[in-house]
């Protein structure tokens, strides 16, 4: 095209599971103009993906050492179980593939280390998929948090919680590490990790463990310096919920559906002391009309598209804090 930069490449995405996320996570941002394709897609069984490829128009589909072989595969997508997510994920790295994993990426930090290790020597990018961060609204609403607009924060509770009521399902299983802090609360505990420095102590756990042996519920209380935490999760949740509210020397503010901006219009409602304008301004419903599945993946696109390598920062951090979190529920049984 004379005169005219030539388009940037589209990313060539694998994906690593047949399940729903898929959809929202990859399929409908491709629709809304994500610079991906997906090119092929692993299941654990060749039927079930080549019935996934012809759903979903994908060109090709196998087993998970086939994709990793591809040379048309760029990236990988990651959405199995949690339990395989690491070990998914360094195979990629290894395999000189860049990776969207889902959330969490584990609970293991030598596990984690070791990708971001070679994450870094091989010049791939790997990203842990909080797609929330991703979306303007919630993205807006923590740089003015960190920008002191609630003076020095003091406080910090979340609740993230549903109703889960398949009785099938992977959250269930402790071995492939499901339960509430592991599906839902470890948003709880990123957002913290936001908003405060260095590893937060663990003051108290309490846990409601189900006939599966994973947590239903669990809530998390937390310390980093001058903050106070609290997360709460929930597979069974009398009613969904998932709000945050931040209180600082200054005023307080309630974020509604933080992690869920997949509406348009996240919203951060002042609790008390605020009379700013940024936090609505950036979620304001036509300032970010997509979901935050889409700003994702159009980050991760532009990123591989420009040459960025590494692990994200923090993925270490968050993996030791899943890890002890976890290891305190554990003894309180
Ligand atoms: N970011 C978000 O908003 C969001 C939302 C939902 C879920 N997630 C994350 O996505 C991941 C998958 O959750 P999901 O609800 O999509 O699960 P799902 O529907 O059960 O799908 C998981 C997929 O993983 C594959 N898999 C590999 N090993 C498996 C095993 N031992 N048991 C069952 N399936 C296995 C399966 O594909 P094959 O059978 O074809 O191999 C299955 O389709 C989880 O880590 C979850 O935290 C994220």
């Amino acid at each position: 095209m004379a005169g005219g930069r030539p388009p940037a490449r589209r990313l060539r995405l694998g994906l690593a599971c047949t399940g729903w996320i898929a959809d929202w996570a990859v399929h409908q941002p491709i629709r809304d103009g994500s610079p991906a394709d997906v090119v092929f897609v692993a299941s654990r069984d060749p039927g079930r993906a080549r019935e996934y490829a012809r759903r979903w128009s994908v060109p090709a589909s196998g087993g998970w050492w086939e994709l990793l072989e591809r040379r048309d595969v760029d990236a990988v997508y990651v959405a199995t179980p949690n339990a395989d997510h690491a070990r998914l994920a360094l195979d990629a790295v290894l395999a000189g593939k860049h990776v969207l994993c889902e959330k969490p990426l584990g609970r293991d930090p030598h596990a984690v280390a070791e990708l971001a290790a070679e994450a870094h020597r091989r010049h791939v990018l790997v990203r842990e998929a909080y797609h929330y961060r991703a979306h303007p609204a919630p993205a807006g609403v923590l740089a003015v948090l960190r920008a002191g607009v609630l003076g020095t924060i003091r406080r910090i509770d979340v609740r993230y919680g549903w109703w889960l009521d398949r009785t099938d399902d992977v959250r269930l299983s402790p071995s492939l590490d499901g339960g509430a802090l592991m599906d839902v609360g470890c948003y709880g505990l990123d957002l913290v990790g936001q908003l405060t420095r260095g590893l937060p102590e663990i003051t108290g756990t309490r846990t409601l463990t189900g006939p599966t042996g994973v947590d239903l519920t669990c809530e998390v209380r937390l310390r980093s310096g001058p903050v106070r935490a609290r997360v709460w999760a929930g597979l069974r949740a009398a009613r969904p919920v998932c709000e945050a509210r931040v209180t600082g020397t200054k005023g307080g503010l309630r974020l509604r559906s933080p992690f869920l901006p997949v509406m348009p219009g996240a919203v951060a409602i002042p609790l008390f002391g605020a009379s700013w304008s940024s936090p609505v301004e950036v979620t304001a419903p036509r300032a970010a009309p997509f979901t935050s599945y889409k700003y994702q993946l159009d980050a991760f696109a532009r990123d591989v598209a420009a040459g960025a390598w590494g692990a994200e920062e923090g993925i270490v951090g968050r993996a030791h804090l899943l890890g002890r979190v976890r290891e305190r529920m554990t003894g309180e049984r």
